[in-house]
């Protein structure tokens, strides 16, 4: 049996002000897969999960989430639906602690959370009652990772998360990611740090201006011309 689409996402388009940020674009994401969206910066990844997690609504094509469609809901909504995420810049609650910044999800929350203890997961129980301004760059994207695993989604989408992250602080972060998809949570993996990319995926979608140029494994695409020519070649 073919596994279940997740997630499919077809022919979105996305303009700002006369610039097509997303210019038809289409994927889809499997239950416990995990995919990797790459591509230049300014081709469209971060504006690709700001669409499918409902912080932007698209103008053009269709979202499908578990078959039906949920084009031009709202974040509150398809978090409960289980489609969460993380920041490229996450913005915690700078004046609240750490655990409190995942209390607070964990409140608003009617989902069970992905792990028994989000911050221990993440590696940041050390740091659970300072406040989380004290927080490095890379720190606050563990926190945001884990305030997104409170939420206990079905699919996942992780927005540049490397960056910040010391090689034994990925390696780890990737060993966890791999564990929770084999618990059935997709995850779809925004990311330049190609190392880190290849260590997590099978297949990885190559995008430029806003549309795919090539879908494969990570191998095949470094000897694709033209995600050499746009992408990997700079
Ligand atoms: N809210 C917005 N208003 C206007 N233009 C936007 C907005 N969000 C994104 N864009 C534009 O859309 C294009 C795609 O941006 P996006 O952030 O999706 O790229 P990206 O692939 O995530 O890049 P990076 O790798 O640098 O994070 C860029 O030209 C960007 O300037
Ligand atoms: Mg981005």
């Amino acid at each position: 049996m073919a596994p279940e689409r997740l997630l499919v996402v077809n022919n979105v388009v996305k303009i700002f002000g006369g610039f097509r940020a997303l210019d038809g674009i289409s994927l889809d994401v499997s239950a416990g897969e995990i995919v990797g969206l790459v591509g230049p910066n300014g081709s469209g990844k971060t504006t690709c999960m700001n669409i499918i997690s409902g912080l932007y609504r698209p103008d053009g094509g269709d979202i499908l989430f578990k078959g039906k469609s949920v084009r031009g809901k709202s974040m509150h909504v398809l978090s409960k639906s289980g489609i969460n995420r993380t920041f490229q810049t996450p913005k915690p609650f700078k004046g609240l602690t750490v655990r409190q910044n995942v209390e607070v999800v964990h409140r608003r929350a009617d989902r069970k959370a992905s792990v028994d203890d989000p911050l221990e997961f993440v590696g940041l129980s050390h740091l659970s009652d300072r406040e989380a301004a004290a927080l490095t760059s890379g720190q606050q994207k563990l926190l945001d990772l884990a305030r997104a695993l409170t939420a206990g989604p079905d699919l996942l989408l992780v927005d540049e998360l490397a960056a910040g992250l010391s090689p034994v602080e990925l390696d780890t972060i990737a060993e966890r990611l791999i564990e929770i998809s084999r618990r059935g949570v997709a995850l779809l993996i925004v990311e330049h740090l190609l190392g880190f990319v290849n260590q997590l995926t099978q297949r990885v979608i190559v995008m430029n201006a806003g549309k795919e140029i090539f879908e494969g494994d990570l191998a095949s695409a470094a000897q694709n011309q033209r995600v050499v020519e746009v992408y990997l070649g700079q």
